[in-house]
């Protein structure tokens, strides 16, 4: 079968309308591009696939399922609690010192909210160093190898996608990657999926000879893992454990020695962090037990009466907020990747997609959401695990969490709150170890000075009345 009929088979004849007006190269590049993504997914399969999400989409499972706050055996903290903090992070740091952590960071978003052209990472949310995310991140872990004595540089393995990928190279490459090694970073590239009209039957047209296509969500990870050889990599250096997080969060501790601790320690093979949700609206997944299993409910499919629903303290009832922290023992992988890449469910996201209206010959642009994006959520593996298996470390969100989701002058989770949460964390610190700041100074502290609020000893006493400064 011929790759038009082999569409058209599928109920895709409007993708052709304009295909005698294309000269012969055109036909040949629209006919090649339509190619590789059937040779990925059968166009039939797409669609299915599209309506199997938009079924998920509508079955409001959170009020069928039995779901309840995770079980105690499975949900940890050990703030408060220094003691059993530094047997975690002593634990932690062993392995980091014997090379066995690596990091995984998921950047292939496109980062719509925040508005900027660049990779979310590229992002300088206004530090007075100017810093970016990507260039604090990688100063984490020069600082963490440093206080793990670590021979071993810990691999730094970074997702992009199609969009993302070339200007967070570039970006890296300008930057002489931060200090770090080029080798222990190892870029690679998730999936794409071709976008759909807002019924899931018509697949959308960018051009007259491209399909409209967007990466596949974060939990293309796993396929992404497989498919481009990292697993193999992780087993090659001989890595046991993953750290797994976000690109949008400033306060992010890589490999953080602590969590990676609380999962070996307990005996979990695979571990999130979460933090208590700040109110019943924020825009953050709820990692729960859903008939008994591990799960996470995303704040685009959760109802009203879940969200907001208290507990006999007049408390959230569900309230462990999802903070994309993973925790993954490389054995784990070895086992489940594979079937895991198989098995996960497509989520849609309604969008305003541009698409080139091959009756017109012109691009529309739409004011309202006119299609659907389909996506995996990195999560959805979690209900695969045994509760015994996994387990959830609440943290301290002005130590942890403080994502940057959305464009300069919103209510919140932007580019202002990043900056304040970054710089009062530092400040904190300093006055912990005995500097005197003013009340109303804030100092950054770069990561390569303290990872977590260590080493900063030599600051007692030190004044820093300036409203804002760097610490040096
Ligand atoms: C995500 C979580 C949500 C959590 C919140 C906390 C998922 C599915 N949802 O939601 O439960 O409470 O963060 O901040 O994990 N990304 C890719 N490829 C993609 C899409 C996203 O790598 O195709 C990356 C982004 O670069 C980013 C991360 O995944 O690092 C999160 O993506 P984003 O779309 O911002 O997630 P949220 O909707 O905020």
């Amino acid at each position: 079968m011929g790759i038009r009929e082999l569409y058209e088979a599928s109920k895709q004849h409007a993708l052709f309308r304009h295909f005698d007006r294309l000269n012969n190269d055109q036909k040949l590049e629209f006919e090649k591009n339509l190619d590789e993504i059937a040779t990925k997914n059968a166009p039939e399969t797409l669609l299915q696939d599209c309506q199997k999400a938009i079924e998920l989409s509508s079955a409001n499972s959170d009020e069928t399922d039995a779901i309840e706050p995770l079980p105690n055996t499975s949900y940890g903290t050990c703030v408060g609690n220094p003691e059993l903090e530094e047997e975690y992070r002593d634990l932690g740091l062993q392995e980091v010192h014997n090379g066995r952590v690596a990091v995984v960071l998921m950047a292939g978003g496109q980062g719509t909210r925040l508005g900027s052209s660049q990779p979310k990472g590229c992002y300088d949310i206004g530090l007075p160093s100017k810093k970016s995310l990507f260039q604090i991140q990688a100063e984490k872990l020069i600082c963490l190898q440093k206080l793990a004595k670590s021979p071993h540089p810990i691999p730094w393995y970074i997702m992009t996608s199609k969009p993302t990928r070339g200007p967070t190279e570039q970006f890296f490459q300008e930057n002489n990657y931060f200090g770090l090694a080029p080798s222990q970073i190892v870029f690679f590239n998730q999936g794409t999926l071709p976008a759909f009209d807002l019924e899931g039957k018509q697949l959308l047209l960018e051009s007259p000879t491209q399909l409209v296509e967007s990466p596949d969500g974060n939990g293309g990870l796993y396929r992404a893992i497989r498919d481009n050889g990292i697993l193999d990599d992780l087993v090659a250096r001989k890595i046991k454990h993953i750290h797994m997080y976000c690109v949008d969060n400033v306060l992010v501790k890589l490999a953080d020695p602590v969590f990676i601790g609380y999962a070996l320690k307990n005996g979990f093979e695979l571990a999130t962090k979460a933090v208590p949700k700040r109110d019943a609206a924020e825009s953050v997944g709820l990692i729960v037990s859903k008939n008994g299993a591990p799960s996470v409910v995303e704040y685009s499919e959760i109802s009203k009466k879940m969200a907001e629903a208290t507990d006999k303290n007049g408390l959230l009832k569900f309230r462990a907020a999802n903070i994309v922290n993973h925790y993954y023992s490389v054995d784990l992988l070895q086992r489940e990747l594979g079937s895991w890449c198989t098995s996960m469910p497509y989520h849609i996201a309604k969008k305003k997609i541009a698409v080139y209206d091959n009756s017109a010959d012109s691009i529309y642009k739409p004011t309202e959401a006119n299609g659907i994006k389909l996506e995996q959520f990195i999560f959805d593996v979690f209900p695969k695990m045994d509760m015994n298996k996994f387990g959830c470390l609440e943290v301290d969100r002005t130590a942890e969490f403080s994502p940057l989701k959305n464009a300069p002058g919103t209510a919140n989770d932007n580019p202002e709150t990043s900056r304040v949460a970054y710089l009062e964390l530092g400040t904190k610190w300093l006055k912990a170890a005995g500097a005197e700041v003013g009340s109303k100074s804030l100092v950054e502290v770069p990561g390569t000075l303290s990872y977590g609020g260590e080493s900063l000893e030599r600051y007692k006493g030190q004044a820093f009345s300036e409203q804002l400064s760097i610490l040096h």
